[in-house]
């Protein structure tokens, strides 16, 4: 049976807890492996597609992660509509520690990634319109059940797309807040645009895991502090299922 949602989970995400008759597919694609076995179960009485972005033990970094397998992988198994889960760090003021946001927006720094399905076969590249990188219905579903199940939520934003896995220097990020990033993080992206050039209806829950470097009050960022806020925001998830499943 086709999944009704598929979700992607990033770093702090490995699994989806409370699903039932959960099956797991080692999915094959034309573009390799993907990260991990897609798992599909039933959630609130919908079916349900989870893979791990970064593999159940979290082996592969940002930029050696096979996307067009893992959305390919996803299509395959007969999804529709995929929401991205990425933690990230926040840029603009409203984007602190452990927030909820749906990006608008994004912009693109990272660089050596295959970024297209179009691959010099022959098959006819395909220049995909991207002035809105997410679909609008995902984007509002998502805020909407924030909404619903009395999450707060930002509604918006520019993900700015870092290669990683180094977080970013100061001048990097006064950089990328000049060009007008709201959040930073290493997997937005090529993600959103392969997603668009398989027709997936695709949108981004970001998980704000700290203060962009040069944006809190602290010297330098602490991981251990990046892995309990994400705890704390990824604790939200399952409410915020619960309401967009139920709709
Ligand atoms: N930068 C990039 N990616 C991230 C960050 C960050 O500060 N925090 C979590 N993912």
């Amino acid at each position: 049976m086709a999944p009704d949602l598929a979700l992607i989970g990033g770093t702090g995400l490995y699994r989806l807890a409370g699903l039932e008759d959960v099956a797991e597919h080692r999915v094959d694609t034309p573009w390799g492996r993907p990260s991990d076995a897609v798992v599909t179960g039933n959630l609130h009485g919908r079916r349900l597609a989870f893979l791990a972005r970064h593999g159940s033990n979290h082996s592969i970094a940002p930029h050696q992660i096979n996307y067009r397998a893992n959305l390919d992988a996803l299509k395959q198994l007969g999804a529709k509509r995929v929401i991205g889960i990425n933690a990230v760090g926040g840029i603009r003021e409203d984007m602190g520690p452990r927030v909820l946001a749906v990006p608008d927006q994004i912009i693109d720094y990272t660089h050596g990634r295959i970024t297209s399905f179009c691959d010099g076969s022959d098959v006819a590249v395909r220049h995909i319109d991207f002035s809105e990188p997410y679909s609008a219905s995902m984007r509002n579903g998502l805020i909407e059940a924030c909404r619903r199940a009395e999450v707060a939520i930002v509604d918006g934003g520019c993900y700015g797309a870092t290669q990683g896995p180094r977080l970013e220097t100061r001048a990097e990020i006064a950089r990328m807040k000049r060009d007008g990033c709201d959040l930073v993080g290493m997997t937005g992206m090529p993600e959103a645009a392969l997603a668009r050039e398989l027709d997936l209806d695709y949108a981004c829950l970001a998980l704000v895991a700290n203060w962009a470097a040069g944006c809190g009050d602290e010297a330098e960022i602490s991981l251990d502090e990046i892995f309990a806020n994400l705890e704390q925001a990824t604790s939200r998830i399952p409410m915020i299922l619960q309401a967009m499943l139920a709709a």
